[in-house]
């Protein structure tokens, strides 16, 4: 069997935890192909609440290999923490089920300070970022500056390279920002304790997914924020620092094209957005408030409330094709009952002229120059929580959904109508 790619389709925060988790079942190996712990991602099952962000959300299947893949960038404290958290709830992680993969980068304290330091310095275009040193991290990767996991094999020497690249990252903190200097003999000696521990755990990541798609197993690709956050495809400069589309699994797993079967996109029955930059169909009056405390919107990485607003489907329509989706996973249902009306956009409008196209690709400073066009959409106030068959469904709920499907041409292939495992309905 082969690989299927789970990928946020708006601004990160979809459900993607949720739903990899159900996927698991199914999969020999899930796979984290891009992005940090800026990523949340939140498992609710056997009474348990999992806020991961780095371990896969497979892990709650015993039978699940995770691997955290080359694509991806690794602060090793928070590795650290989440296997030590894990593992007290009596959950296994140990090296034979978690794998890092040798080729992902390692986050260091000076790459937190300098994401601060870069986003104090750009004042009201900051980014919002979630300061976990993701900007600076990938900006060493490409610059070929950066240090991968596999180093970590040999402890001494990393603890070299690790002085090495905190104090360029120091000059940079002291000359270029007038900021103090981080201890660079603490972090050396953090980042040796933390190569020993690690050590074990190091696995050559596009090996381990040949040999099981070559066995027939299936392999579950992971994404981390979403298709508007992606650095090519995103609302630039409002984005993240990685691949986040459904081609970033290939490049941060390392396997072909050829061996994807399914793509999923995952999508609020809504928007929301953490962070700045443009978010066309936001809502800042008391429906915009009523969906932030009804669905939780909280930052799972920050706590920062997430910004709210419609559906937007010239949004699911570009994901659909920036990621070939085969299928939408939709989330969330559940928090729009009671709202009357529903809208959804469904098309841009600019001096007159109207387009079913989302108009990100000119960047954030176009977007924010074009109208919405909504259309309303009668709600419901039936508790949809108990539903499981698409039948359960008010009649409202439906035409909600089919408007979504016809709009995007593909089709939703499971929805979510409560954070439990079990409150899904599927098609
Ligand atoms: P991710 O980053 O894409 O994995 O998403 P997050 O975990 O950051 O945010 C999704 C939030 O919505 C989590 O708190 C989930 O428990 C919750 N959630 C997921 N699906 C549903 C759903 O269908 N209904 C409700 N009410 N909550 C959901
Ligand atoms: P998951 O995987 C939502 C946002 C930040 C900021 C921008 C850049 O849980 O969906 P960064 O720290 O990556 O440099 O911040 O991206 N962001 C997310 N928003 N969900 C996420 O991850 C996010 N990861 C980053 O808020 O706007
Ligand atoms: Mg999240």
């Amino acid at each position: 069997m082969p690989a299927i790619i789970v990928v946020g389709a708006q601004w990160g925060d979809e459900g993607k935890g949720r739903v990899v988790d159900d996927l698991a079942r199914q999969a020999h190996i899930v796979a984290r192909y891009n992005g940090g712990d800026n990523a949340g991602h939140t498992v609710v099952a056997q009474g348990h609440t999992l806020r991961l962000h780095l371990v896969p959300s497979g892990i709650l299947h015993p039978h699940v290999t995770c691997l955290i893949g080359a694509g991806v960038v690794v602060n090793l404290a928070q590795l650290a923490a989440e296997l030590d958290e894990l593992g007290a709830l009596g959950i296994d992680v140990g090296p034979e089920r978690v794998r890092l993969a040798a080729a992902a980068h390692v986050i260091l304290p000076t790459h937190r300070a300098l994401d601060g330091a870069r986003e104090a310095a750009r004042g009201k275009t900051a980014i919002g970022t979630t300061r976990r040193g993701i900007g600076p991290v990938y900006a060493d990767k490409a610059a070929r500056v950066g240090l991968r996991a596999g180093q970590m094999a040999d402890p001494e020497s990393f603890g070299e390279l690790v002085a090495a690249l905190v104090q360029a990252h120091n000059r940079l903190l002291q000359e270029h920002y007038g900021l103090d200097p981080l201890p660079v003999g603490e972090i050396v000696a953090e980042s040796v304790a933390l190569a020993r521990r690690l050590r074990p755990y190091l696995a050559d990541g596009s090996e381990l997914v040949a040999r099981a798609l070559a066995a027939g197993q299936t392999v579950l690709c992971e994404g981390a924020q979403g298709t508007l956050l992606d650095l090519d495809h995103g609302t630039y400069p409002y984005v993240t620092s990685s691949s986040t589309v459904a081609g970033g699994a290939l490049t941060g797993l390392g396997f072909g094209p050829r061996e994807v079967a399914r793509v999923i996109g995952v999508a609020k029955a809504y928007t929301t957005r953490v962070g700045a930059g443009p978010f066309p169909t936001e809502l800042t009056d008391e429906t915009g408030d009523r969906i932030r405390q009804v669905g939780g919107e909280y930052g799972t990485t920050t706590g920062r409330p997430r910004r709210c607003g419609w559906l937007d489907l010239p949004i699911l329509r570009y994901a659909v094709q920036i990621n070939g989706l085969t299928e939408l996973a939709l989330t969330k249902l559940d928090v729009l009952t009671g709202i009357h009306p529903l809208k959804v956009a469904v098309a841009y409008e600019r001096g007159g002229k109207q387009t079913e196209r989302f108009p990100g690709e000119w960047g954030a400073e176009e977007l924010i120059r074009w109208q919405v066009v909504y259309e309303e959409l009668p709600g419901w106030d039936e508790d949809i929580r108990s539903a499981r068959r698409w039948e359960d469904l008010p009649e409202a709920t439906r035409a909600y959904v089919a408007r979504i499907e016809q709009a995007i041409g593909v089709p939703i292939s499971l929805i979510g109508v409560g954070p439990e495992r079990e409150e899904t309905v599927r098609r």
